[in-house]
């Protein structure tokens, strides 16, 4: 396997705040990475700083061997918190269509037919085509998520980077989000923050277990109760094919 994306010695600080401290992480070509964690525990920080978006304070990140930024357009990204204001008037083919934006430098770009065409295709792929001159504040949480997948879908990443994509979002849709993502990966490399760890596993390849340092990361953790510790909450572990769950969740009830 060749690996995509390789972290070294990394560290983090916003001012004070160590945010991720000695980082080494190796992400491999078609990879389905889950990284969990609790709260604050650098998870954002750690997708930001593979588009970019966040400088190393120590360490060195490289992504198809270069710097994120030389690479950022053949990264894909839905962030945590999308803020949109829901009257304003834009429809779901839209907001699709400006992910090709990101790979241009134009001000006032008018879309190719390519493009049109291009943003239909994922339209289609993602089950949103119906939606497609909804304005985007009609939308429920789960169909919000997926116009957010395919905007990041029309760059053509060679990966995708997600940021808790099915939080507030229902057991249904959280099922298609995944299958959705699980084919995608058949073409791309995938990078989930959930805290959903059991919805998730029967699609992951790897996990990784992040508070400000790197606990885990690997396929099958065989003791769950030094991770429960290390995140502070317990999280459940993936055997590949077939996954266990949490196995001591309720242990306090
Ligand atoms: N822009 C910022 N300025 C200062 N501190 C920040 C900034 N962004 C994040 N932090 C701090 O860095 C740490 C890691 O934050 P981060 O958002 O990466 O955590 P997370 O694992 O994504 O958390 P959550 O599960 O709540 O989304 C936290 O202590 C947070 O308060
Ligand atoms: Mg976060």
């Amino acid at each position: 396997m060749k690996p995509v994306i390789e972290i070294k010695d990394l560290d983090v600080f916003y001012g004070n705040v160590k945010a991720l401290s000695g980082i080494n992480l190796t992400i491999d070509e078609k990879e389905f990475l889950c990284i969990a964690g609790p709260n604050g525990g650098g998870k954002s920080t750690l997708l930001k700083v593979i588009l970019g978006l966040v400088m190393p304070s120590y360490g060195t990140v490289k992504v198809f061997g270069k710097t994120p930024e030389e690479v950022r357009n053949t990264v894909g990204y839905v962030p945590q918190f999308s803020k949109f204001d829901k009257g304003f008037p834009i429809s779901v083919a839209d907001v699709v269509l400006m992910g090709c934006l990101s790979s241009r430098k134009e001000l006032f770009h008018r879309y190719s037919r390519q493009e049109r065409e291009k943003v239909e295709n994922i339209m289609n792929e993602l089950g949103i085509h119906d939606l497609k001159h909804r304005q985007i504040g009609q939308l429920s949480g789960g169909q919000l998520q997926r116009v957010l997948i395919a905007r990041a879908l029309a760059v053509d990443p060679k990966i995708m980077l997600l940021d808790e994509p099915t939080a507030s979002v229902d057991a249904d849709s959280k099922e298609q989000i995944y299958k959705i993502l699980n084919r995608l990966n058949d073409k791309m490399t995938i990078i989930i923050v959930t805290h959903d760890i059991e919805a998730v596993s029967p699609y992951i390849k790897s996990i990784a277990y992040l508070n400000v340092e790197l606990y885990y990361h690997g396929e099958a953790r065989p003791d769950s109760n030094a991770i429960n510790k290390f995140c502070g909450y317990p999280v459940g572990f993936v055997a590949h094919a077939s996954p266990y769950h949490v196995l001591n969740r309720h242990q306090e009830g």
